[in-house]
């Protein structure tokens, strides 16, 4: 049966001094209800279902980029975890299966975490919590256990002495069946005048009926919810730690693990060898032995077996580069795809392009891609050699084994094995430079 999940992002985070919800704040590129989806993926959900509020708009728009499929429930008034979760409950009318509650905020559950939780369930428990030891119990909701039953969940604000010293506390996390949830949801009652209805409440309420409550514990530092932006920072420099450490368990050198930042869907071959300070944006696979020298950024990039990139090279969406390829120092590509063993080593820039296998472009070549108003294409075909300096004014199709002289700006396509060249001819005029300077000099001298 299948595990529908409810996302809770409606809260405000004021904490974050930001005009942002909190949600979108992104860790390693990705906003945080997105690492909570994706974590969530282990259990192949039915239903994932968005509870938004405060910038919902935003949010919406942001969950739909990920997922087409996230249906979304409001909760205009952020009355309370319990409140936020009935929000959903129109939406699985007659769903059936088991519903898993997360927060938006709580970006480091484990997917086997979760998969441990849905082993709970299938055993037998009618609600599984997930909990974790705390080394400081906090303003955490605390786990009231007898046995191996989980009886009750009491907010810090409300919690007698002893309960106050227990350290098993709640994370936020909860499955239950559906319909069991959302009927034990009708039954909570607002806890204080702010009219706040508490989702751990279930816990009690389905224990008075004799249903059974089992806690199930992963590591604290999954737990990690992000308030402030401090956390925000803090929960970064976890995911790289993990991210570099991962990188390296692979069979990736970093010559210098600190200065490499990861984003949460980078992915490097073996034998790759990482200079330092190299950063990763969003969606980039590096082939197995390729190396990324220093101060180099990738985004949106492929880069194939033995390329070289960088140092100082920034590969933008849409690179492809093939094998052996060597993109050098201040050299920009972008949506362009670069043929094996091609070169493009100094001070360029290829957008809107497509180099073929064994090319060689000289330094300071631009596809001039762009005329103000429309992208256009260059096709470069295989082992030509782009002088230093060309310009390649787009649209514009260089056929194989072709060159353009250097200082050209090509307009019109170059056909196969013919040079193009587009540059005013050369004049020397004997002896004008010595009697030229000789003129300033004497200039000069008399002041
Ligand atoms: C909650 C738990 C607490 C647990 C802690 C773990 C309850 C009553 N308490 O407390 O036991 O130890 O998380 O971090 O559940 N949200 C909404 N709408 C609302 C209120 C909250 O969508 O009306 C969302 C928030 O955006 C957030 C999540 O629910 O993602 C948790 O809300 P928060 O106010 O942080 O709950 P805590 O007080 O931390
Ligand atoms: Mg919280």
């Amino acid at each position: 049966m299948s595990t529908h999940l409810i996302l809770l992002a409606a809260g405000e985070g004021s904490r974050m001094q930001s005009d942002l919800p909190k949600v979108l704040h992104e860790i390693a590129g990705a906003p945080l209800f997105a690492h909570a989806l994706a974590s969530a993926q282990a259990l192949e959900p039915g239903k994932r279902i968005v509870v938004v509020g405060h910038g919902a708009d935003a949010v919406i728009a942001a969950a739909q980029s990920l997922d087409e499929d996230i249906a979304f429930a409001h909760q205009t008034k952020q009355l309370g975890t319990g409140h936020a979760v009935v929000q959903a409950a129109p939406l699985l009318e007659g769903a059936g299966g088991d519903a898993m509650v997360l927060f938006g905020d709580t970006p480091f559950i484990k997917p086997e975490t979760l998969t441990s939780m849905a082993e709970a369930r299938a055993s037998g428990a009618d609600i599984v919590v997930l909990g974790f030891h705390a080394t400081d119990p906090g303003r955490y909701g605390r786990l009231v256990t007898d046995g191996a039953r989980l009886t009750k969940i009491v907010e810090w604000k409300d919690a007698s002495e002893d309960e106050c010293a227990i350290t098993l506390c709640n994370s936020g996390v909860l499955m239950a069946a559906t319909k069991t949830l959302m009927r034990l949801l009708t039954s909570v009652q607002p806890h204080n005048a702010a009219g706040e209805y508490y989702l751990t409440d279930v816990v009690e309420l389905a224990t008075a009926e004799g249903l059974t409550a089992k806690v199930v514990t992963c590591d604290e530092a999954e737990t990690l919810g992000i308030n402030t932006r401090e956390d925000l920072a803090q929960a970064e420099a976890i995911f790289q730690d993990a991210a570099r450490a991962e990188a390296i368990a692979n069979g990736v050198t970093l010559q210098a693990p600190d200065t490499v930042i990861f984003a949460h869907d980078t992915a490097i071959g073996r034998d790759a060898i990482i200079e330092p300070n190299v950063v990763f944006a969003n969606g980039v696979t590096v082939e197995s032995g390729a190396r990324i020298r220093a101060f180099s950024h990738l985004e949106g990039a492929h880069v194939g077996a033995g390329s070289v990139v960088g140092p100082y090279a920034r590969l933008r969406p849409g690179t492809e580069l093939s094998n052996d390829a060597k993109i050098g120092n201040f050299v920009e590509t972008k949506n362009a795809v670069i043929g094996e063993g091609a070169k493009v080593n100094h001070l360029s820039y290829i957008g809107d392009a497509t180099v073929g296998e064994g090319t060689k472009i000289g330094a300071g070549t631009i596809t001039c891609n762009y005329d103000g108003v429309f992208k256009h294409h260059t096709e470069i075909g295989e082992r030509v050699f782009i002088g230093s300096n060309t310009m390649l004014v787009a649209p514009v199709t260089i056929g194989d084994e072709a060159m353009t002289a250097t200082g050209s700006i090509i307009t019109k396509d170059v056909p196969e094995g013919d040079l193009g060249v587009s540059r005013a001819r050369q004049e020397n005029k004997p002896g004008f430079a010595r009697k030229f300077f000789e003129k300033l000099r004497a200039a000069k001298a008399k002041g």
